[in-house]
């Protein structure tokens, strides 16, 4: 496999050091902050002279970049984690980062003695002081601290996908949903400086990225801390103005600081992508009010409202718990009841999962895992039907899409509307992969678009 380029942000070439035995293996498990924190990570050590490797057998250091949010997540990096007990025989060094790395902290070494290296996100910034460390032969390396109030800034970061850059404008989480590990792994929230982002933002353009998405566990509550103070609405539109950025993408955004302004960025700025991820959790506000969500089902339709009040069509997401401690059948009907209301374009459902130090832990009337399951698969289903329906209704229309696959079949491409839908299309074109074309939908599935590039 073709080794990954380094690219300073000006777009220098690095030479790759060949430096035999000072090889990383890097797994990301979760979400995209966390792929972006690993993009990070990634460029810090091939900086150091490190070279990437695809297999844990190549590498000599190797890191688990790991989530928590939900059970599944977390099981998963401690099985990992015994899978490569025997590697560590032959003197590799064993990291994890991430979530379950500041929820579990020092007892990782206990669990797992092979491990050198515990670092939660908020120490990242740490990471060149602790590598020191590790390669000075040190096998109980940690970084734990989460009362910071800085972000972690990096020289060099080495991007996965080739058309998308991704940039963390806010870290951590202020706000306390009852079932969330967030606020207690990632730490306070913390701003970005509007004039770093912007910077960044200028760089990844002069790269040849031409859509960038700004990332937050809560990307709206930004707080500008120079004294610029630019509102998240400003910073779109600023991000937008860069030459040679397209597209503007944002997630994830939380509803309570869903302002107007930034619909009226949306509306104002057509850079500024049509698709806003709206996390609700539940439609019923009781359990809203269990979950610490810091609005009511009214509350969050009246935000709803004004989304779809925009002069152009907004797609809508969110994401979804079922089975909350004390959440009854109606509660859950509740649920049901506002997917056919506010009929998203696609959601994200999850069973709860009591998670260590939150609040609901403590709570009692559990759901059983048998309605957990149903409740789950009644809902997928009824969201199944509702975008089966939503994309039947684009039938017809044309849309820009970023080309950003190509399938083995013969003139077939893929890529993402504006919205973020998948359309797999149709093409005679040639090297079209990051280019935008224009493309006709023909057919609708619940998943994704079927259509024919216009000429
Ligand atoms: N159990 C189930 N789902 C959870 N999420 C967060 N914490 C939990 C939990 N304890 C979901 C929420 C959040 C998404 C990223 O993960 O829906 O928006
Ligand atoms: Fe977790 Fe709530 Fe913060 Fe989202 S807003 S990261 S669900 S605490």
């Amino acid at each position: 496999m073709r080794e990954p380029e380094v690219r300073n942000h000006r777009g220098r070439v690095f030479a790759q050091a060949d430096a035999a035995g000072k090889a990383f293996f890097l797994e990301t498990f979760g979400c995209q902050m966390n792929d972006h924190d690993s993009e990070k990570v990634a460029g810090l050590l091939l900086s150091r002279g490190y070279r990437q490797v695809e297999t844990p057998e190549a590498a000599s250091l190797i890191l688990y970049n790991t989530c928590s949010i939900r059970e599944k997540a977390a099981q998963k990096v401690f099985s990992r984690l015994g899978e490569y007990r025997a590697k560590q025989s032959d003197g590799k060094v064993i990291g994890v980062l991430g979530c379950v790395a500041q929820q579990e902290g020092e007892e990782i070494f206990k669990r797992a003695p092979w491990v050198s290296l515990v670092c939660g996100s908020a120490s990242y910034r740490k990471l060149p002081e602790m590598l020191t460390q590790l390669e000075a032969g040190n096998h109980r390396v940690t970084g734990l601290d989460t009362d910071t109030d800085e972000t972690f800034e990096t020289e060099v970061t080495r991007r996965d996908n080739p058309w998308r850059a991704y940039l963390t404008i806010i870290e951590g989480c202020d706000k306390a949903c009852s079932y969330c590990v967030v606020p207690y792994t990632r730490g306070p929230e913390r701003s970005r400086a509007s004039d770093a982002i912007l910077r960044e933002v200028r760089q990844v353009a002069e790269l040849g990225y031409s859509e960038v998405q700004l990332l937050g566990q809560t990307v709206n509550s930004y707080a500008d801390p120079t004294p610029r103070r630019m509102r998240f609405s400003e910073l779109l539109l600023a991000v937008a103005e860069v030459q040679g950025i397209r597209r503007v993408r944002f997630t994830t955004s939380h509803p309570s600081d869903f302002t107007p302004d930034i619909v009226d960025a949306i509306e104002s700025e057509p850079k500024i992508c049509d698709h806003v991820h709206l996390p609700v959790q539940s439609g019923s506000t009781k359990v809203l009010r269990a979950m610490q969500r810091t609005y009511s089902r009214d509350e969050y339709l009246e935000k709803i409202a004004m989304i779809r009040g925009a002069n152009r069509p907004i797609a809508i997401t969110t994401d979804i718990i079922v089975g909350f401690p004390g959440e009854s059948e109606s509660d859950f009907q509740e649920t049901l009841s506002l997917l056919a209301e506010v009929r998203y374009d696609s959601l994200f459902s999850f069973k709860y999962s009591p998670r260590p130090n939150t609040p609901s832990r403590a709570m009692d009337d559990a759901i059983s895992e048998e309605q957990k399951s149903r409740r789950l698969a009644v809902l997928q289903e009824k969201q199944r039907e509702i975008q089966s329906a939503r994309n039947a209704e684009l039938i017809g229309q044309a849309f820009e899409v970023l080309v950003s696959g190509k399938s083995r079949r013969e003139n077939q491409w893929s890529g993402y509307t504006t919205s973020h839908r998948m359309i797999n299309f149709a093409s005679q074109g040639k090297d079209l992969l990051g280019t935008y074309v224009q493309v006709r939908v023909t057919g609708a599935g619940p998943n994704n678009l079927v259509g024919t590039q216009e000429v």
